[in-house]
C-alpha cells in the first residue's frame, strides 16, 4: 500500500476542514432553505442542529477515521464488519453524487465571476430572466463546469496538507471581509430592515415538521456530515490533535459564516422585493442587485471578488468530496493516486452532465419526475435523495454505530489521546448520550415524517398531535 497522507499540524487540520465545512453550503444553500422555510424560524432551529446534533456526529466521524486510519469503507469494516463496511461504501458513493451537483453550481459561482467582472450582468435588467437563462446555457457551464473539476483535481493529486491548507488560510478570512463589507452596504438599502425581521425576528406559526427536516438536512450537509468527509480528514490528523475543540471551531466557523450570508442576503432580497422562498436562485438573482448600487466599477470589482472567493470556498469543499472515493480507491485496491484522482474526476464530472442539463436545458430532465404534488428537476431530485436523506441518514448510521458496534468506552479511547480530560468529563456525557439514544431517535423519526410526508403525502404528524 502506499503512504497515506497526513495533515502537516493541528491548524492544517482545522483549515482543511472548515474549508471543506465553509462553500455553497453557506452561501448558496442556507439562505434559499432559510428564505423557503420561513426565515428565522428555521435559524433558530438550524442552529439547535449543528451544535446539538450534528457537532457530536463530528467528533464521531473524526474519531473514527483517525483509529482506522482509513478510508470511510475501510473504517465501518475495520472497526465494525463487512456489513457495516456497505454503510461507508453508500457514503463514499453519496459523496461522489453530491460531488456531481455541486460542481455544477461551483460553475454557476465561477460564470458569475467571470460575467459581473468582465461582462454585462450589471447592466442587466431583470436579474432573475438572466439567472434563468445563464443555468440553461450549456456551453459556458460545460466550460466552467469542467474547468472547477480540473482544478479540484489537481489540487487532490498535490496531496491533502498542500493542496488545501495554504489556501484556507488565506482565503476564508478575504470572504468574511468582503461579506462583512456586503452585510453593511446592504443594510443601508431601502426596506432592508424587513429582510432582517424576517430572518431575526422568528415566528413560530410557520413552523412545519418540514422545517425541523430541512434546517437538520442543511445542518449535515453544511458540516460536511453523514458521508465519510470528515472520516477521511480525520485519518489524516495526528493522535494528539483534541478533537473535540477542533469539531467545535469547525462547527462554530461554518455557522458563523452561514448566519453572515443571511445577514448579507434578506435585506437583499426584501429590498428588491424578491421572494424569499423562490428557491435555488436566491442567491444569484438578488446579490447582483446589491453591486448594481454600488455602481459600475466598484460594483464589478466587488462583485468580481466576491463570487471568486465564493468559488474558491466551493473549491475546498470539492477537494475533500473527491478525496473521499479517492482514498477509498487508493486504500484499497493497489491503484496509484494520479490514475484513482483523473479516474474519479472524469467520471463524477459525466456524473454531473444530466444534472446540468436539467436547468432549462433539456425538457424531460427539467421535469424529471413528479412527487410531493409538484414536478421536480432532475438536479433536485439528486439534492433531495443523496443530500437531503442520504446526509441524515449516514447520520443516523454513524451514531448507531459508534454506540452500538464500535461501543463508547473505545471511541472514548480514541478521543482521549488528543484530550486526556475526556473520560468522565461533561463533554463525554453529553456526545455519549446524543449519540446513543437522542441523535438516532430524532432522527430516524425525523426521516419517517419526511418521507411520508415527501413522496406519499401522508402527515404523519397530523396523527400524532
Ligand atoms: N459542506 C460543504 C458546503 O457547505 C458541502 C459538502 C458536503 C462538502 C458534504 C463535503 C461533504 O458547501
Amino acid at each position: 500500500m502506499q503512504e497515506r497522507g497526513k495533515f502537516s499540524n493541528k491548524i492544517g487540520f482545522i483549515a482543511a476542514a472548515a474549508g471543506s465545512a465553509v462553500g455553497l453550503g453557506n452561501i448558496w444553500k442556507f439562505p434559499y432553505e432559510t428564505g423557503a422555510n420561513g426565515g428565522a424560524a428555521f435559524l433558530l432551529i438550524y442552529l439547535l442542529c449543528a451544535f446539538v446534533i450534528c457537532m457530536p456526529i463530528m467528533v464521531a466521524e473524526i474519531a473514527m477515521g483517525r483509529h482506522a486510519r482509513l478510508n470511510p469503507y475501510g473504517t465501518f469494516k475495520k472497526l465494525g464488519s463487512r456489513t457495516w463496511g456497505i454503510v461507508g461504501l453508500i457514503g463514499i458513493i453519496s459523496g461522489a453524487v453530491i460531488l456531481s451537483f455541486y460542481n455544477v453550481v461551483s460553475g454557476w459561482a465561477f460564470g458569475y465571476f467571470l460575467q459581473i467582472s468582465f461582462g454585462n450582468l450589471l447592466q442587466e435588467a431583470d436579474f432573475s430572466a438572466f439567472f434563468t437563462r445563464y443555468i440553461a446555457d450549456v456551453g459556458d457551464n460545460l466550460l466552467y463546469s469542467l474547468a472547477f473539476m480540473v482544478l479540484t483535481a489537481a489540487i487532490v493529486l498535490g496531496g491533502v496538507q498542500k493542496g488545501i491548507e495554504r489556501w484556507t488560510k488565506i482565503l476564508m478570512p478575504l470572504l468574511i471581509v468582503i461579506m462583512l463589507i456586503l452585510i453593511v452596504y446592504g443594510l443601508t438599502l431601502p426596506h432592508a430592515g424587513q429582510g432582517i425581521e424576517f430572518y431575526l425576528v422568528p415566528d413560530m406559526g410557520e413552523v412545519t415538521a418540514n422545517t425541523f427536516y430541512m434546517a437538520l438536512s442543511q445542518a449535515f450537509f453544511s458540516l460536511s456530515l453523514g458521508m465519510g468527509a470528515l472520516i477521511t480528514y480525520g485519518s489524516y490528523i495526528s493522535d494528539d490533535d483534541h478533537i473535540v475543540n477542533s469539531a467545535a471551531l469547525v462547527t462554530i466557523t461554518d455557522t458563523l459564516i452561514a448566519f453572515m450570508a443571511g445577514l448579507m442576503i434578506f435585506p437583499l432580497v426584501f429590498s428588491q422585493g424578491i421572494e424569499p422562498g423562490s428557491g435555488p436562485g436566491l442567491v444569484f438573482v438578488s446579490l447582483p442587485g446589491i453591486f448594481e448600487a454600488m455602481g459600475p466599477g466598484i460594483g464589478n470589482i466587488i462583485g468580481g471578488a466576491f463570487f471568486l472567493l465564493l468559488c474558491f470556498a466551493a473549491l475546498t469543499s470539492t477537494v475533500s468530496l473527491l478525496e473521499i472515493p479517492v482514498a477509498f480507491i487508493t486504500d484499497q485496491y493497489k491503484i496509484s493516486r494520479k490514475k484513482a484522482v483523473i479516474g474519479l474526476a472524469t467520471l463524477i464530472f459525466l456524473l454531473g452532465l444530466p444534472s446540468m442539463l436539467s436547468q432549462g436545458a433539456v425538457g424531460w430532465l427539467s421535469e424529471f419526475v413528479s412527487y410531493g404534488g409538484k414536478s421536480h428537476d432532475f438536479m433536485t431530485v439528486i439534492i433531495d435523495i443523496f443530500s437531503d436523506i442520504g446526509l441524515p441518514l449516514g447520520g443516523l448510521l454513524i451514531s448507531i454505530f459508534v454506540a452500538y458496534r464500535w461501543r463508547m468506552h473505545n471511541f472514548s479511547a480514541e478521543v482521549s489521546k488528543g484530550n486526556p480530560g475526556f473520560p468522565g468529563s461533561r463533554q463525554e456525557k453529553f456526545v455519549s448520550i446524543m449519540l446513543s439514544y437522542v441523535s438516532p431517535l430524532v432522527i430516524f423519526f425525523m426521516l419517517m415524517v419526511i418521507i411520508m410526508e415527501k413522496f406519499f403525502e401522508v402527515d404523519i404528524l397530523s396523527y400524532l398531535f
